[in-house]
């Protein structure tokens, strides 16, 4: 492997590797909407594709202000991210709520993985003075943020009530796959404690386990 002496080359090499995550994502996404049986989980991954073919338009783009090559090199964390999704959701669930919410958990563990790759990026863009790097990755980093607070919504107000009520029938053996919002489950709907605000507007999964907004009747 070629050595990295600048901080050029080194924002180069972070490009290649969202690069070859995002084109990862255009493949691995569509399997998880496949999955999903809530309408707006999967239309939120759906969403999610067309953005994620755009992120990899933008790359391009980048490259290109860069006078580099359009390259991808193999992001062994995003391979790793996804392989594990499949396997989760790929297990035997007592009801599809229960793989949505682990669906859920899948995508947003991508999108926070995204996050962190893209801020890191910006900022070495923005050591650089690159602008137009730096205005084109800002784009794609609002979007990855826009659709996991899409996600923690669905996880707080669809997915994750309805699988808390699959345990209330009795699916007892498959809820250490879906964690703490599950387990809340157990406590009678007015114990059920709701999201703080601020704990809403970080965008983390763990603040699910808000009452009401179901949009499905079962
Ligand atoms: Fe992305």
């Amino acid at each position: 492997m070629a050595s990295i002496d600048s901080m050029n080359e080194l924002l180069v090499d972070e490009l290649r590797d969202i690069y070859d995550a995002e084109k990862r994502l255009t493949k691995a996404i569509p399997k998880l909407s496949k999955k999903a049986t809530n309408d707006d989980l999967r239309d939120a991954l759906d969403q999610h594709l067309q953005e994620t073919e755009g992120q990899v338009a933008r790359l391009e783009e980048a490259f290109g202000h860069l006078g580099e090559k359009v390259r991808g090199k193999p992001c062994a964390g995003m391979r790793g991210i996804i392989e594990e999704g499949n396997e989760h959701v790929g297990e035997d669930y007592g009801d599809d709520d229960l793989r949505d919410a682990v669906i859920i958990g899948s995508a947003q563990r991508v999108e926070h993985y995204e996050i962190a790759a893209y801020g890191t990026a910006i900022a070495h863009a923005r050591l650089l003075e690159q602008d137009e790097v730096v205005r084109l990755l800002e784009e794609s980093l609002e979007e990855e943020k826009a659709a996991d607070r899409k996600l923690t919504e669905l996880a707080e107000s669809v997915v994750n009530l309805e699988a808390a009520d699959a345990e209330d029938e009795g699916d007892e053996g498959e809820l250490a796959l879906v964690g703490a919002s599950v387990s809340r489950g157990r406590q009678s709907s007015s114990a059920r404690p709701r999201a703080t605000a601020s704990a809403r507007g970080k965008g983390s999964p763990a603040s699910a386990g808000r009452t009401g907004g179901r949009s499905r009747s079962r």
